[in-house]
């Protein structure tokens, strides 16, 4: 038996070490926090993504009474840009939370089902998704979603 590692690696930034872009970009997905339905969690999620041609598509959870039938801000995001955008690939995902005090200290991350949805469109265009996760105190930067990810499941493993 032998120990193997897997190393992730991510980066803390300050809004102002973002470059103008993506410094737009958080912020955009700071503001579709307030088109979030979250009338049973109160929990407001926001998504920007920047796809190829340089357009900024905006996600916002959506929540339900039959609760699985909500849906997460970087999905809502994801799938909106894919149905109306589908030759554009997804360059970089922003996303920013608030609850009832404001926006969080800590980022948080995607939920498992969301990391799996952005690791398709990686998979699907070729190219790695930079995510950008807001908190107060720093922003968390991956270069892709297999830092969130490790041991991921795509289409090329069922055909080795
Ligand atoms: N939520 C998101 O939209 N994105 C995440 O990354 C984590 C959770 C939403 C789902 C639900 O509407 C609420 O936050 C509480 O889980």
């Amino acid at each position: 038996m032998k120990e193997q590692n897997l190393n992730i690696r991510y980066m803390v930034a300050q809004l102002s070490e973002l470059s103008q872009q993506e410094q737009e970009l958080v912020n955009r997905a700071k503001a579709a926090t307030s088109n979030a339905y979250a009338n049973y969690s109160h929990f407001y999620v926001g998504a920007a993504l920047l796809l190829g041609d340089g357009r900024i598509v905006i996600g916002a959870n959506q929540e339900n009474a039959a609760f699985p039938s909500g849906l997460c801000a970087e999905r809502s995001a994801i799938f909106g840009a894919q149905s109306n955008y589908p030759d554009q690939p997804i360059l970089t995902l922003a996303i920013a939370a608030r609850n009832g005090n404001g926006f969080l200290k800590s980022p948080i991350s995607p939920c498992g089902a969301c990391r799996q949805v952005i690791l398709e469109m990686e998979d699907r265009y070729q190219r790695p998704v930079r995510i950008l996760l807001y908190g107060e105190n720093g922003i968390y930067c991956v270069d892709s979603s297999k830092d969130l990810l490790p041991f991921s499941f795509v289409d090329s493993n069922m055909k080795e």
